[in-house]
């Protein structure tokens, strides 16, 4: 199974096993990983997930938010930045085995 590291703001780094076809939202929150809330479910509707995408993952994940995504991230209690992606939008798969997420101060 892929693993995801998540960092937190205070530097708190968690690496757990995210199952194929899961997003990172959820993979946070079946980990008890603070820092993502994902109030919608992933529904992309409330930015509660947002997460900074590390650099070197940046095109495996498909490159930076699209316009839809964007918009919702204007909406985020921590200033978004164009690593910034809604985590629940991030499929997982063989290929993003290590990958790494920031997370942000907070999501409200
Ligand atoms: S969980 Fe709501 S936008 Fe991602």
């Amino acid at each position: 199974m892929p693993s995801v590291t998540y960092v937190e703001a205070n530097g708190a780094s968690h690496t757990v096993d995210v199952a194929v076809g899961e997003n990172v939202m959820r993979g946070a929150l079946y980990n008890g990983i603070e820092g993502i809330a994902g109030e919608c479910g992933g529904a992309a509707s409330c930015a509660t997930c947002h997460c900074y995408v590390d650099p070197a993952w940046t095109e495996k994940v498909g490159g930076p938010a699209d316009e839809v995504e964007e918009e919702l991230l204007e909406a985020t209690a921590c200033p978004p930045t164009s690593a910034s992606r809604l985590s629940c939008q991030i499929i997982m798969s063989d290929a993003l085995d290590g990958l790494i997420v920031h997370l942000p101060e907070r999501q409200f």
